[in-house]
């Protein structure tokens, strides 16, 4: 007998698996994820799955499917942060649904067994390409609420209140991830909303296992969790947690299962809107009814730059990542990175130089575009380029003493990357902003809410209690959404796309992406190679390059004592960004999950 070897998922998974490889022997999986079926088949499952994989699985149809930390493919390839959500969405898109249809499966599945930064009380962005070629974005990044208000964070003397805009009720913006998804579904899905909302519905039901990182982030918050939570029964009463642990998510099935079968009405509206006002009403937060009402997610236009012979399409305000990588790249390609080995010495000062200036611009001119005018052509011109790379050279250190400070953002967010076999690619990266976002759950709705508001400069051109800096251009108003660093970035040579690729990691992602682009596309790197190199970060200021521990061995020594002869301040870190990208080869999609996280790649 063929046997099916699952790791690290629970047992529902394990029947969805089975009964969705609808590219096996059978077809009809419809009703196995239906809302009204769902609940027989959870209680037949053992029996039925066994079946199922008795009957209809084939060596031969398992062998096409690859799931791993680096993951070959031919028709399709999901990478994610976790593997119930990389398997669920192959699995939508071996049922024929396309690349939009298992991004909404995938992102509704991370809500469930990623809630570091999966989510429904979140936001994001996306970024994709249709298979007719068509360059798309969606905004769904949340909103400041109506009660807003730029001093929100600051005492009677003017200074910043510790902890305000990142813990607890008042740090939450109106979250954006379920519209996002709803519009996502609207304009380009291909399969039933209901369908890609039941894998997750099922997970949160009858458990997922958490792996050792989950343990280890979910006992680091345990504190702040129980204490603004204080009568809550989030994520079980086992603690601390260890890995093997299964979690059950009754609560959050239920408003799963709302918004599966009321699309995003059963999130804005009714009971789960009144939850969550209940939630902020009982912890001292301003987000109302109405905010959540209002909330509309928006189609931007992506920026395009070229680099090197390749095509990147990236994202807009009020991502600054897109912006900031473009000017990069651009300069890079000016100043012939190529002819630089990569992670030497020279490589690394070019890189360092361009993100100083990329992030000094960063913290001057950007925002919300719909409430502050960012000069996108201006900052991505020729001329304006061309005046800011002048005097770089390789090793010549500039400080950043004598220019303004830049921004720097807490590290937690997630990143996935899609396409399926009609060429439709797309990347979304989704956050709660800090790992667990606000730290507060809904009460009796089982999910967290986002602590965005801290993306706004609490205070415009003062540093806040977490070196935060900024100015007006993103200060807090009503209805604005807060500037963002995730950067879902697709790049296509002649018109056929190559890369997907994105991270988490809050001020870090864009250089992430930056360096992920660079070490597949112009050093020819294998996605595998690319994603085990150690990366390193300069956000112009603190003036430091931040070094993963990696730089600290072997023939890396010798880098690192290069640049600090030359005068280049250091500061070793733990993980720089989790970078989860697909790479196109000839007819081969090769999906790499990031080696620093439980991230997973589905292909098929
Ligand atoms: N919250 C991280 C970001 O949007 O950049």
């Amino acid at each position: 007998m063929h046997k099916v070897i699952i790791n690290n998922t629970s047992k529902t998974f394990e029947f969805l698996r089975w009964t969705a490889t609808s590219k096996c022997s059978f077809t009809n999986v419809n009703f196995a994820f239906s809302v009204s079926s769902a609940l027989k088949f959870f209680v037949f499952r053992g029996v039925l799955a066994s079946f199922f994989v008795l009957i209809f699985i084939s060596p031969n149809c398992l062998s096409a499917q690859q799931v791993s930390k680096n993951a070959t493919g031919k028709n399709g390839m999901v990478v994610s942060a976790r593997e119930e959500a990389s398997r669920i969405g192959m699995e939508v898109l071996m049922k024929g649904g396309n690349a939009f249809d298992a991004a909404i499966a995938v992102h509704f599945a991370l809500a469930v067994v990623y809630p570091q930064a999966g989510n429904i009380g979140g936001g994001g962005f996306m970024l994709a390409i249709t298979a007719k070629g068509e360059n798309v974005a969606l905004d769904f990044r949340e909103k400041a609420p109506a009660l807003a208000h730029r001093d929100m964070y600051l005492d009677a003397d003017g200074n910043v209140i510790a902890n305000l805009s990142t813990l607890g009720h008042l740090s939450v913006g109106v979250p954006g991830s379920v519209d996002g998804m709803a519009k996502i579904h609207e304009k380009y899905g291909t399969l039933p909303w209901n369908e890609l909302i039941m894998p997750a519905v099922l997970l949160a039901e009858n458990g997922f296992i958490i792996t050792e990182l989950d343990a280890i982030e979910m006992n680091k918050h345990l504190a702040d969790l129980d204490s603004l939570n204080p009568n809550n029964d989030y994520f079980q009463p086992d603690r601390p947690y260890k890995a093997g642990d299964t979690i059950v998510q009754q609560h959050l099935s239920l408003v799963l299962r709302k918004i599966a079968q009321a699309g995003k009405k059963g999130f804005y509206d009714g009971p789960v809107a009144a939850m969550i006002v209940r939630e902020m009403t009982k912890g001292g937060g301003i987000l109302s009814f109405e905010d959540l009402q209002n909330y509309q997610s928006v189609w931007r236009t992506p920026l395009v730059g070229k680099f090197y012979g390749h095509e990147v399409i990236t994202m807009p305000p009020p991502s600054s990542g897109g912006i900031a990588l473009l000017q990069m790249l651009y300069m890079l390609e000016k100043l012939k990175i190529k002819n630089y080995p990569i992670n030497s010495a020279e490589y690394i000062s070019l890189l360092v130089e361009v993100e100083r200036l990329a992030y000094a611009d960063r913290s001057q001119h950007m925002g919300d575009p719909d409430f502050y005018k960012v000069d996108a052509a201006g900052l991505l011109s020729a001329a304006y380029l061309k005046k800011r790379y002048a005097n770089i050279k390789p090793l010549a250190y500039t400080p950043s003493a004598n220019v303004k400070p830049g921004h720097t953002e807490s590290e937690q967010t997630t990143h996935f990357s899609i396409i399926d076999q009609f060429g439709n690619a797309v990347a979304i990266t989704t956050t709660l902003n800090s790992r667990f976002g606000s730290k507060v759950f809904v009460s009796n709705a089982g999910f967290l809410l986002n602590n965005e508001m801290d993306d706004f400069s609490s205070k415009p051109g003062v540093p806040n209690q977490f070196g935060l800096l900024g100015d007006s251009a993103n200060a807090i108003q009503p209805g604005k959404r807060m500037l963002s660093s995730m950067t879902p970035t697709i790049v296509c040579k002649n018109k056929k796309t190559v890369l997907i690729t994105g991270s988490p990691g809050g001020a870090t992602i864009i250089t992430s992406v930056l360096q992920n682009i660079l070490q597949t596309l112009v050093y020819n790197k294998s996605l595998e190679e690319a994603l085990a190199m150690p990366r390193f970060h300069h956000q112009w200021y603190p003036d430091k390059i931040y070094m993963e521990e990696g730089w600290q061995s072997g023939i890396f020594t010798m880098v690192v004592s290069t640049l600090e002869k030359a005068g280049y301040p250091i500061q070793y870190r733990d993980l720089i960004g989790r970078v989860d990208a697909i790479l196109k080869k000839g007819n081969m999609y090769y999906g790499g999950g990031d080696p620093r996280g439980d991230d997973m790649a589905a292909g098929y």
